[in-house]
């Protein structure tokens, strides 16, 4: 094990011992994790409060305490997006070393609400794009690989054509700029103050919902992608090609978009996709390109201290944060 001449026992954490509403997260003492032989352990700069982070506290839809817990969560720290600076590697590492800069997403264990966390080496994390800040970098992974997930299920390409619904969130801003991205034409829906910011992120076309209704547009899309779960398949399924499909974020009501996507193959014409998100170091290396290049960058709302973590949940919790909320820490 190598580590950090300045690395302590003890760190600063938010931790939940119970599911339920924001105000249980508190602030707590604890010990810094200690690396296995194939981690890293990072001294966190840079996290945000994300809806995954959110899902996981609340246990809103009970089918995520299969992962965290039945009766209480398993693991105190939650925070599954990270920037911050390498201070330990395992014995087994090679990827990384002490004093790189990474950031990176992991939802197996969390723990980046806390000053140091611990994550797998070949896990979900990559050096931090050439230039960039630690709050800048954190909101990479979240919203932006959900996205990602969806713009693959969908087989999206050059010259495919994409409606993106709540193009103003994390997940939404992220598949405007990776469905440009793969050479596709975006048309994005959002509200009066935000259409210029959402042009920006190169939609070829922006609907105000303030003004319009999008369903009342025309349109031939090959992906209809409801990025905040607010629409129904069957109210836009006549803005699909005969080949074309429909994704959502969110269940539905009475979890009909599962239900559809299992049986929408036995029907001709347009169907319900809902894959389920995974994340691959190549995914993260593929992200960290992008924004290297200038083609990804994540919108954000707003970057609070880390005593300002529950205030940050609340707020996130409200549904209208614009991309993402940061938090810094140290
Ligand atoms: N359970 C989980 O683990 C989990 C994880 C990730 C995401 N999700 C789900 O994925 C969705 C998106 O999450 P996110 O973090 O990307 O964004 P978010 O915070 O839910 O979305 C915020 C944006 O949605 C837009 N919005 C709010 N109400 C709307 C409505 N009725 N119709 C259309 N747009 C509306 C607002 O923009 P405008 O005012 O400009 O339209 C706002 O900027 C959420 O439904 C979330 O629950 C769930």
């Amino acid at each position: 094990m190598k580590y950090s001449a300045t690395v302590p026992t003890r760190m600063q954490a938010w931790t939940y011992r119970r599911y339920g509403p924001p105000d249980v997260l508190q602030r707590e003492e604890l010990p810094v994790p200690t690396p296995g032989p194939k981690d890293i352990l990072v001294r966190v700069h840079a996290t945000t409060v994300n809806r995954t982070d959110c899902g996981f506290r609340s246990a809103e839809y009970v089918i995520s305490r299969l992962f965290s817990g039945l009766f209480r969560p398993k693991r105190p720290v939650l925070g599954c997006e990270f920037a911050g600076e390498v201070v330990a590697v395992g014995e087994q590492v090679d990827r990384f070393k002490v004093g790189d800069k990474v950031f990176g997403y992991d939802d197996q264990r969390f723990g980046a609400y806390a000053e140091y966390m611990v994550t797998a080496a070949d896990g979900g994390a990559a050096l931090l794009p050439q230039g960039w800040s630690y709050p800048e970098a954190a909101p990479l992974t979240e919203g932006i690989h959900y996205a990602w997930c969806d713009l693959k299920a969908a087989d999206i390409g050059p010259g495919s054509r994409v409606l993106v619904y709540g193009a103003t969130g994390a997940i939404g801003s992220g598949a405007v700029q990776l469905a440009v991205s793969l050479g596709a034409e975006v048309t994005a829906v959002c509200t009066t103050p935000h259409v210029e910011r959402i042009k920006a992120l190169g939609a070829h076309k922006v609907i105000d919902r303030n003004t319009t209704d999008f369903r009342t547009e025309p349109g031939s899309f090959d992906l209809v992608f409801d990025a905040v779960g607010k629409s129904r398949f069957k109210h836009c399924r006549h803005l699909l090609t005969p080949n074309g499909c429909y994704i959502s974020t969110e269940l539905g009501p009475r979890s009909e978009n599962v239900f559809l996507a299992m049986v929408g193959g036995l029907r001709k014409g347009p169907r319900v996709r809902f894959p389920l998100p995974t994340i691959s170091q190549a995914d993260v290396e593929h992200f960290r390109s992008m924004a290297e290049a200038g083609t990804l960058r994540p919108l954000i709302d707003r970057v609070v201290g880390f005593k300002e973590l529950v205030e940050a949940t609340r707020y996130v919790e409200t549904g209208q944060k614009i991309g993402n909320v940061v938090v810094t820490i140290g």
